[in-house]
């Protein structure tokens, strides 16, 4: 199914976190329109439920969060798929402001935006080693690679999913692990109508729709991209941000202070 850098999904066994909705689904829709045997997982069973039985896939609810629930869903995963060929792990939350944020708030937010592509990949790493292939696809965010004002724990989170992902792509590449991180900046879902004012003045203008992030992965899939931007401006943001770290803070901290006046 997966060869040095390039992915082909038809037949593949894939699963999907966070798959009953938003980016998750649609995600899982692109897979299994590309041939696919998708398992949707979602916390949310009737959810999971929904998209599976939409695209004749298999759903196995629960909760990615933990390291029980990660390792159950891979074991029923691969009671019904045989060998998980692609995983998604796309399940992530936005809790909490900044620094006053709840501890719980930034423990939530480390178990699933982090610790979830960490104990996947530990449960999934050994059997694709030693086939010599596997596909592991994160959905981190734009704000792993730059930031998201307003939203510290999200941030420093995702910076964490995408330098995780870096890691297993250079540390297993040779080894035929192919990783993708996925970076959009605003998607049209149920976790951009919740992201309030900040949301609203950095990310509303220039959203999509969760298809074309199904869209770019599987271009992504098909190139052996590790980063997949469905917005292209993304990609000259991250080399402003490398090339000039200053002027793209001095940039950042501007558009807080119009999310400021406009009275966040
Ligand atoms: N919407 C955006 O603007 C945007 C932008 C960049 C990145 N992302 C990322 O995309 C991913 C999906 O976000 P979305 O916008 O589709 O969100 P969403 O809230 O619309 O959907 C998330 C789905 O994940 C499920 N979920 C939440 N916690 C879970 C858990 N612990 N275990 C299993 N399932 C769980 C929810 O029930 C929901 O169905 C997230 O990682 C998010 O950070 C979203």
């Amino acid at each position: 199914m997966v060869g040095a850098g390039m992915t082909i999904v038809a037949g593949s066994g894939v699963v999907v976190t966070g798959g009953g909705a938003g980016i998750g689904r649609a995600l899982a829709r692109r897979l299994a329109a590309g041939g696919a045997r998708v398992v949707v997982n979602d916390l949310d069973a009737g959810a999971a439920a929904a998209v599976a039985g939409e695209i004749g896939g298999y759903a196995v609810p629960g909760d990615v969060a933990t390291e029980k629930g990660m390792r159950e869903l891979i074991l029923a995963a691969r009671g019904h798929l045989g060998e998980i060929d692609i995983f998604c792990s796309n399940a992530g939350i936005a809790d909490g402001t900044g620094p006053d944020a709840a501890e719980e708030s930034w423990q939530r937010s480390w178990e699933l935006n982090v610790m979830a592509h960490v104990r996947a990949s530990r449960e999934l790493l050994p059997s694709w080693l030693s086939r010599g292939r596997g596909c592991f696809v994160v959905t981190a965010s734009a704000a792993g690679l730059l930031t998201m004002l307003g939203a510290a724990p999200y941030s420093v989170t995702k910076h964490g999913a995408e330098a995780y992902a870096e890691w297993l792509a250079a540390t297993y590449g040779h080894r035929g692990l192919a990783v993708h991180c996925i970076c959009p900046q605003g998607v049209r879902t149920s976790m951009l109508a919740a992201s309030g004012r900040a949301g609203d003045i950095v990310l509303r203008e220039a959203a999509i729709e969760p298809e074309e992030v199904g869209e770019a992965l599987w271009e992504g899939l098909a190139d052996g991209r590790f980063l997949i931007l469905p917005h292209p401006a993304v990609g000259d943001y991250y080399a402003m941000r490398a090339g000039d770290t200053d002027r793209w803070l001095r940039g950042m901290n501007r558009m807080q202070q119009r999310i400021e006046e406009a009275g966040l």
